[in-house]
């Protein structure tokens, strides 16, 4: 079978999930790894028995590789990919794809020129669970949803922004609470419900001595009529995760930490939705979540398989761009104290 073969670009947190991901994949290939940092990069590949470049020009060119999983800081992913296409290379990007929507533009027009494949990393659309909230409401389940509500409230201690100098910078981690960690909230509901069609927000640091926020609040219209608020924090003690509760005409779903906790229905309006057996156990979503790094592995296999056969990923430079454009339409919001409408340029 062929294998596309890997290099890793970034040897921090995330990396172990990008190693352990392609190693998993039976379609991928781990041929080097590259970091700015002799030490990181030299790290992972004694490691894992690959080649090791600061420069990753240098990769690009001698290496060998095919494709490159960027995990980078936020700020520098567009630059990273754009080089790589340059040497003719696909690129998985992670979350976000770019801070910057003009950069994230020319990404997703370069990597369609040149027909190399372009995808963004955002782990939990593979868990089957937002696949069955995602079908229940298309099916139409809950009828015409009124309200989306989306809360993350996450802990992230004052060392984690000590030691990670670029997390909660404008010009790296393109924000604070909502870029870095809510993102992957504000991905889910932009997939579930679709589009936004204006927002509101403030945010604040009020706990971390950040540039961005710590704290952002933003209320919703979406382009289908519903209404809906998100809440982003990283520092709420202890961390309460992602919820999502989503009400219709017809009914309720709750979903809390990737785990359906409600599933109320009704067909008369004039009845008390009630609780209902969920599609999905509380079991079944569990044991997804304990499979380390399990949604790394699924998207970085299909990518594997995206370009072998030619195909889209799944979430192609197009879908990972949804989550940043909402993203800056809250920050702008904040900043101008208006309401703002989308689509949005830059
Ligand atoms: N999907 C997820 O759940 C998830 C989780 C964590 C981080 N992330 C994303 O992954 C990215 C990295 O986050 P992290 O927590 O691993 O950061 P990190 O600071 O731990 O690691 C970043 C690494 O990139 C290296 N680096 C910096 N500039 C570089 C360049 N130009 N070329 C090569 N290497 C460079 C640094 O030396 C560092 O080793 C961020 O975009 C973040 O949003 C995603």
């Amino acid at each position: 079978m062929r294998r596309v073969k890997f290099g890793i670009v970034g040897c921090g947190a995330v990396s172990e999930a990008h190693i352990n991901a392609v190693l998993h994949s039976p379609n991928s290939e781990l041929v080097a790894v590259s970091d700015v940092r002799e030490e990181a990069a030299k790290a992972k590949a004694d490691q894992y028995n690959v080649e090791a470049y600061t420069d990753v020009e240098e990769m690009f060119d001698k290496s060998g590789v095919e494709a490159i999983v960027v995990g980078t800081p936020s700020g520098t992913h567009g630059e990273i990919a754009l080089k790589a296409a340059e040497y003719g290379i696909h690129a998985i990007v992670e979350k976000p794809i770019d801070i910057n929507l003009e950069i994230i533009d020319r990404m997703i027009e370069t990597f369609r020129r040149k027909n190399l494949k372009l995808a963004g990393v955002f782990q939990r659309r593979t868990y089957p669970v937002y696949g069955i909230v995602r079908e229940g409401l298309r099916r139409g389940e809950f009828g015409r949803i009124l309200l989306a509500d989306l809360y993350m409230k996450f802990y992230r201690k004052p060392s984690y922004y000590e030691k990670g100098v670029w997390k909660g910078t404008w010009n790296m981690d393109g924000g604070g609470a909502l870029m870095n960690q809510g993102i992957h909230g504000v991905d889910l509901i932009l997939w579930l419900i679709g589009e936004v069609e204006e927002v509101y927000g403030i945010y604040s640091h009020q706990a971390r001595r950040i540039e961005a926020d710590d704290t952002s609040l933003a209320v919703l219209k979406f382009r289908s009529g519903a209404m809906g608020v998100i809440e982003a924090s990283t520092i709420v003690n202890p961390d309460r995760g992602i919820k999502i509760e989503i009400h219709g005409e017809k009914g309720t779903v709750e979903i809390d930490r990737d785990i359906i906790v409600g599933w109320y229905l009704t067909h008369d309006p004039e009845e008390r939705a009630i609780d209902v057996q969920p599609p999905i156990s509380r079991e079944e979503c569990e044991s997804i979540k304990r499979i380390k790094y399990y949604g790394h592995k699924v998207l970085i296999d299909d990518f594997a398989r995206a370009i072998i056969e030619d195909r889209e990923p799944l979430i192609p430079g197009e879908e990972a761009r949804r989550a940043v454009e909402l993203i800056r339409a809250i920050y702008k919001s904040c900043d101008e104290r208006k309401p703002i409408k989308l689509p949005l340029k830059h």
